[in-house]
């Protein structure tokens, strides 16, 4: 185990750049994004927690005026991804894009501190980066609920972390790409494009991203107008851990939290809502087109992250979680693999990820623990078999996407350490 524990810690170190680290080191994504950042954050944490906060830290060096943390920031302008800083053309002090990613700075922040892997010193930096992500998450109740539903909406499937789920496919039927329409894919000459999101879902994707900036990125108005507006369960069960995390950091740190504590139990009371007992599957609400969204995605299991209090609802979640994959080797596939719209290889729509594992083992923990370990076992062995790759398939575990991934690394070092008492 110690090789492979030597090996994660050093594709971290190897990617990492100046205060931030990068996806992976191959050319795919040569920026920081949001979500990567915080889950490489948890992986330093065990051996150089330095470089934690400072992943942290500069994630929120980049955080818009009204609150927002953007998904990618660019530091370096001269990369061949798109779309690149000028395509977006927005950021505040950073380059960067439009849009955010799925809210796990607080999460990740908590289980640091829970770690005691932070001493006093570094607890006035923490206060700091407490008060980022405070404004962060009030930006979303502001902007992204509006009505004050208790579930905040995404406006870019980019947004939810898994781009091109089948989850969108419907949503993203009704967007029309103009003709004029122009732009250069890069990713797909850097991966395989059947690993990758079609074209049409790229056409898409800037043409949303257009009509965001056409729009200033004006987020009062663009919940309205956007030509997207989802309310996802994954997403908002994330949204809702977060805010349950925040909330006792706001106390630690003897900061105002109502706000939090209200918005806390609409999100319990609302979230559930999205599960219809008949069918025995969550569903997501289109928005914009008044529609229900019904797909076996592994992203409704997060709902166990967000440690619902309920714990018959709960118990059924888990049993439905048994058969999401109960024919396959390996867990757990990002789309029920017998759904018509499975796919073994590409993307999201239906590869094994690292970060939805771990963040299902960390729901079932204290709910489950003979499941958890299970599913933390395969996990473990699935990376040490196949390496540490962006995405797997779940029938043969071959590794697809970019190699020496960061969150595999980081997220795999998590599992194999968290209850070590290793020195920093
Ligand atoms: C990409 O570039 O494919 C990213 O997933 C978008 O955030």
């Amino acid at each position: 185990m110690q090789h492979f524990v030597k090996s994660a810690k050093k594709i971290l170190l190897r990617n990492r750049k100046n205060g931030f680290t990068l996806p992976t080191n191959n050319k795919l994504y040569p920026a920081q994004w949001n979500w990567d950042s915080g889950f490489v954050a948890l992986g330093y944490s065990h051996f150089k927690i330095k470089y934690a906060l400072e992943e942290i830290k500069t994630l929120i060096r980049g955080q818009w005026k009204d609150g927002m943390i953007p998904h990618i920031l660019f530091h370096d302008l001269n990369t061949n991804y798109y779309p690149n800083h000028t395509a977006w053309a927005c950021g505040n002090k950073i380059y960067s894009s439009g849009i955010t990613q799925p809210p796990i700075l607080a999460i990740i922040i908590k289980l640091i501190l829970d770690r005691k892997r932070i001493n006093n010193k570094n607890k006035v930096e923490l206060k700091k980066i407490v008060k980022g992500i405070f404004r962060y998450h009030k930006w979303f109740i502001r902007f992204r609920d509006p009505n004050n539903s208790g579930l905040v909406s995404i406006l870019h499937p980019w947004e939810s972390g898994y781009d091109n789920s089948p989850l969108w496919d419907e949503p993203m039927k009704k967007i029309k790409i103009p003709k004029n329409l122009k732009y250069k894919r890069r990713d797909n000459k850097v991966v395989n494009p059947d690993y990758r999101p079609l074209d049409i879902d790229y056409d898409k994707y800037v043409t949303i991203k257009n009509h965001l900036k056409k729009n200033n990125y004006n987020p009062k108005k663009l919940y309205k107008t956007s030509l997207f507006n989802v309310v996802d369960v994954g997403f908002n069960s994330i949204f809702l851990r977060a805010n349950k995390d925040l909330l006792k950091l706001l106390k630690i740190f003897n900061l105002e939290s109502t706000e939090i504590e209200n918005y806390i139990q609409r999100s319990e009371n609302e979230i559930i809502k999205l599960y219809n007992h008949k069918k025995n599957i969550f569903i997501n609400l289109d928005l914009k087109n008044k529609k229900k969204i019904e797909i076996p995605s592994v992203t409704h299991y997060f709902i166990l992250f967000a440690n619902l209090k309920d714990k018959i609802f709960n118990n059924r979640i888990i049993k439905n979680l048994k058969n999401h994959n109960s024919k396959e080797k390996f867990l757990l596939s990002t789309i029920k693999s017998n759904h018509k719209k499975f796919e073994e290889k590409r993307y999201w729509r239906g590869p094994v990820w690292i970060n939805c594992n771990w963040i299902i083992y960390q729901g079932l923990k204290n709910k489950d623990i003979k499941f958890a370990k299970q599913i933390k076992k395969k996990t473990i062995d699935l990376v040490k078999q196949k390496g540490f790759n962006e995405y797997y398939s779940c029938k043969t575990g071959e590794g697809f996407g970019a190699s020496n991934f960061s969150w595999t690394a980081s997220l795999f070092l998590d599992l194999v350490l968290e209850n070590k008492n290793e020195k920093l």
